[in-house]
């Protein structure tokens, strides 16, 4: 299937799952995470800030900043590309592009995941073979993840029935080296 096939096909799936399938996820992907050793000893984090039936991010954010670690989300620039600010709690957000909340501290540029030691990403789907990772369309996480190191992990958030096989790979589609998804973690590289 295409890339924008596949995109609309698991999206009606997300649009098909109730507030309390979202939230049991969410609690299930969060605890399994930060029950990780290279989780919890993560100083300084990449997450993203979930809006609409993303695996949500929320409680996730929280508990690593109140755990000690610096939080970065992602700032959409105007060609898609990701700026970087630092999370402050609760309050310290604001809505930007889209209407997806950001946080409101100085912009630290695109290079700052660079120096994130875990990098958390959303996807709609993840190759179980590959590793190959598929977004919304815009590649901003192919940006992104060019500038993380081979050594960090990389893990994206998936509801159930995301991990599949026959993700279209394009020579600009990244991979991540862990998907979680609410049945567990899963290696791929
Ligand atoms: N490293 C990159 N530098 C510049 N543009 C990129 C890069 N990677 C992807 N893109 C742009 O993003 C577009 C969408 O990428 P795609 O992989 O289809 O989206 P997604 O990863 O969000 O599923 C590509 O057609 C390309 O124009
Ligand atoms: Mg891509």
């Amino acid at each position: 299937m295409d890339k924008l096939n596949l995109r609309r096909q698991l999206l009606a799936a997300r649009t098909a799952l109730s507030p309390e399938q979202l939230r049991a996820n969410a609690t299930k992907v969060r605890e399994a995470l930060l029950e990780q050793p290279w989780v919890q000893m993560a100083g300084l984090v990449a997450c993203y800030w979930s809006a609409g039936s993303e695996p949500e991010t929320h409680g996730l954010v929280f508990a690593l900043w109140k755990h000690g670690a610096t939080v970065i989300l992602p700032v959409l620039k105007e060609d898609n590309d990701l700026d970087w600010a630092v999370y402050d709690g609760p309050d310290t957000l604001a809505p930007g592009r889209f209407g997806i909340m950001e946080p409101v501290d100085t912009r630290r540029g695109v290079d700052a995941v660079r120096t994130a030691a875990l990098v958390i990403v959303p996807a709609l789907a993840v190759d179980r073979t590959s590793g190959v990772r598929l977004g919304r369309g815009g590649g901003s996480y192919d940006r992104a993840l060019a500038r993380v190191g081979p050594n960090v992990p990389t893990v994206a958030l998936l509801h159930g029935g995301e991990l599949i096989d026959g993700v279209p790979a394009e020579p600009h589609d990244l991979r991540v080296r862990f998907a979680m998804t609410p049945e567990g973690l899963t290696r791929l590289m």
